[in-house]
């Protein structure tokens, strides 16, 4: 099951990762931080984004803990102005945060849930392209940015209400942007993982009466969740020039769930 993680040379990069204090944007910021990238650690659990912060710059990295909340757009404006203030620039940005999905049907919608959830997986997307195409324009050094869509955005799934049609909005945001920007050389992708071993994971299982293990065999081709690292190398690749002509894609790492 295991594959060999590489690491591009992104030495002189600058990146930043919402949600990097568990799970997918961890890995992902660990990862960036292995390819030579300065990190921004941007998390609304203090404790956990410092944890990350302190596992990069123990690794030889270099990492900032920046307390953002990716709903307020002001919160991710003092973000980017703290990581140019930091860093001098924003060369690469993974728009990861997100709130476990709600369950249930529509017509048992719980409004605030609703509210929620789209605050903080749809808006918190659009409030951070505002403020990183914003900085990305002004260098005028083109970028890469990635969103953390699923295999929920490209097939619709019974019960994630929220979640799901908040994934759906992140590819038409990817969309939108990378139009946008391709005058600016900046690079949009939205990178959509299936079923991954996280918090994440474990909460929505909880709410279906399901414990990872016994929920495993009906997970794509694999019949296994993949491992946060196994994400991160998908988005490295995405960050650097390996996917130079890519813009505006959504790209799956789901072991097959969308084409069955
Ligand atoms: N786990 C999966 O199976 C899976 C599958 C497809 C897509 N995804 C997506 O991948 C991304 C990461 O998921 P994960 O499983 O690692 O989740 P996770 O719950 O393990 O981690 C999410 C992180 O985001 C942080 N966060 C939550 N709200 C925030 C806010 N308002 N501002 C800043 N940070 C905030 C949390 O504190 C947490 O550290 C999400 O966008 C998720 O929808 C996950």
């Amino acid at each position: 099951m295991s594959s060999q993680a590489t690491y591009p040379d992104l030495r002189g990069k600058v990146a930043l990762v919402t949600g990097a204090g568990a799970g997918i944007g961890k890995a992902a910021a660990l990862a960036l931080g292995q390819a030579g990238c300065n990190v921004a650690v941007a998390e609304i659990n203090e404790a956990s984004g410092l944890q990350t912060t302190s596992e990069i710059n123990n690794a030889g990295g270099k990492a900032l803990f920046v307390l953002t909340d990716v709903s307020k757009s002001a919160s991710i404006k003092a973000l980017v102005e703290k990581v140019v203030a930091e860093y001098g620039k924003l060369d690469i940005a993974v728009n990861n945060a997100a709130l476990s999905p709600d369950y249930g049907t529509i017509a048992d919608l719980n409004e605030d849930t609703w509210e929620r959830l789209i605050g903080v997986n749809l808006s918190g997307v659009a409030f951070s392209l505002k403020w990183e195409l914003r900085q990305m324009q002004a260098q005028n050094t083109g970028g890469t940015i990635i969103n953390m869509a699923s295999a929920t955005s490209i097939k619709a799934e019974k019960n994630l209400p929220a979640y799901s049609t908040a994934k759906h909005g992140v590819v038409g945001l990817t969309r939108v942007a990378a139009l946008e920007n391709g005058e600016h050389k900046i690079r949009v992708n939205a990178l959509a993982p299936g079923a991954v071993s996280t918090e994440l994971t474990i909460n929505t299982l909880a709410t279906m009466g399901f414990s990872e293990e016994e929920y495993s065999p009906r997970v794509g081709l694999f019949g296994r969740f993949a491992r946060p690292a196994e994400i991160a190398q998908s988005v490295l690749w995405l960050a650097s020039d390996a996917s130079a002509y890519m813009t505006g894609s959504v790209m799956t790492v789901d072991s097959g769930l969308t084409i069955v």
